[in-house]
């Protein structure tokens, strides 16, 4: 499994330069700023609606979908799923897993079928990216999500067209918990749940859109149900991406 964070780390640090290279990329800078019209498609940062949290889970499906798909049932809360094709497992060996998160009735979303930057592609590489990982849900949940999350959040204005041009909306997040930093240290991740929900002032704001990765046990077995825990307790609803956005279920998908 180390080999697993290993490369989640390099890539991860890889994100941060490509970020910081990125002004589009870096709503932390400006947190005020919910969502933007960039190019054809919306860039989501943040939640709209006050008191809710959007727990996002990347890189999967894998090893601990089903059992982060358990963990969500007994506390009867929503997450998204920005899922790959090929990434650290392929989408059809997993294609169990990603129905159940539908048909649980959590958001389904791409993540692009094995990850690329986007912005290295030719357009037609960039549209394949896409149009494959579509075709596999098709497959599999018989409809494709129209919310998609940019590998490395590199986004650059075709890549924008293209999304637009496809339909999607782009959704980045307000909250990095980091956990690919220290994939076998709990307490950090954890600890940034605390601070975000200690402060029960921002229940009254835009919620939070949390950027998880559930390849990582420790976060999609450990961090996750005590994250939910700790937001419903302070009040917070654990909600999708679109009902964070207040964005109707009809909406998430196309065919
Ligand atoms: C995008 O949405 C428009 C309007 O609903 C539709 O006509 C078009 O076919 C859609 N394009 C794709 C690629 O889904
Ligand atoms: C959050 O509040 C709890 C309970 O008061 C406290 O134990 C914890 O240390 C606080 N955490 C942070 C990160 O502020
Ligand atoms: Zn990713």
């Amino acid at each position: 499994m180390p080999s697993f964070f290993r490369l989640a780390t390099i890539a991860a640090l890889f994100t941060a330069a490509l970020v910081s290279a990125v002004p589009i990329n870096d709503p932390n800078s400006n947190p005020s700023v919910l969502q933007k019209r960039a190019g054809g498609a919306t860039v989501i940062y943040r939640c709209t609606i006050p008191g809710t949290i959007a727990i996002t889970f990347d890189d999967g499906p894998f090893l601990y979908t089903n059992g982060l798909l358990d963990i969500l049932k007994s506390r009867n809360v929503k997450a998204t799923f920005f899922f790959n094709g090929n990434n650290y497992g392929r989408i059809e060996d997993f294609a169990p897993s990603v129905k159940r998160a539908y048909q649980d009735g959590h958001q389904v979303a791409s993540h692009t079928w094995d990850h690329k930057d986007l912005t290295t592609l030719s357009p037609p590489e960039a549209l394949e990216e896409l149009t494959k990982l579509e075709d596999a849900f098709r497959k599999i949940i018989g409809v494709r999500p129209t919310y998609v999350r940019p590998p490395f959040a590199a986004l650059n204005q075709p890549v924008l067209d293209l999304l637009g041009q496809r339909n999607y909306t782009a959704v980045l997040w307000s909250q990095d918990t980091m956990d690919w930093a220290h994939p076998d240290d709990f307490s950090a991740s954890y600890k940034l749940y605390e601070q975000l929900f200690n402060n029960t002032e921002t229940l009254g704001q835009p919620g939070h859109i949390v950027l998880q990765h559930e390849v990582n046990q420790v976060t999609a077995l450990q961090v996750a149900p005590m994250a939910i825990d700790l937001a419903l307790v302070k009040g917070y609803k654990v909600v999708t991406v679109g009902e964070c956005l207040g964005d109707p279920k009809s909406n998430w998908y196309i065919n």
